[in-house]
């Protein structure tokens, strides 16, 4: 069941890889996503890493189309296997972000 993620995840070697990303349902559609993923920019900027990674379902279009509008871009995915304990189908698929250094990250200006 693990082995696409395991995959993906030495594809994302060397980025600063964004293993879980969660904000509760009442705090939702108040930026606090973009906030924290403004954040790992940062840190991979500090650490001197060339991109922010992450996985996630390809099939939950209105997530990978968020990470898009923010900088992402898919760049390997790979099918999931079928398991009793997981409900989603289709690719998992590992999107990066790369670092521009001196440009302010998407998502961390005011507002
Ligand atoms: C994905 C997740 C972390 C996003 O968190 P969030 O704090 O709602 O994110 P943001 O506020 O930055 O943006 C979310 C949406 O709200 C919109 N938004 C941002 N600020 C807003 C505001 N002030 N008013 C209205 N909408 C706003 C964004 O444009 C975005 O819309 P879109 O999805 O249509 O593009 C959150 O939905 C979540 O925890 N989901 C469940 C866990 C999950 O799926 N995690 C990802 C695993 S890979």
């Amino acid at each position: 069941m693990l082995r696409p993620m395991i995959e993906l995840n030495a594809e994302a070697t060397g980025t600063f890889y964004i293993n879980a990303l969660a904000v509760f349902p009442e705090y939702r559609h108040a930026g606090f996503g973009r906030r924290l993923i403004a954040l790992a920019v940062q840190g991979a900027r500090e650490a001197g890493m060339a991109a922010v990674s992450l996985t996630t379902f390809e099939d939950d279009r209105r997530l990978v189309s968020y990470y898009r509008k923010i900088g992402f871009a898919a760049v390997a995915s790979r099918p999931l296997q079928p398991h009793a304990r997981l409900q989603a189908k289709g690719n998992v698929i590992l999107m990066k972000m790369p670092i521009d250094d001196g440009a302010a990250p998407s998502g961390s200006g005011p507002g």
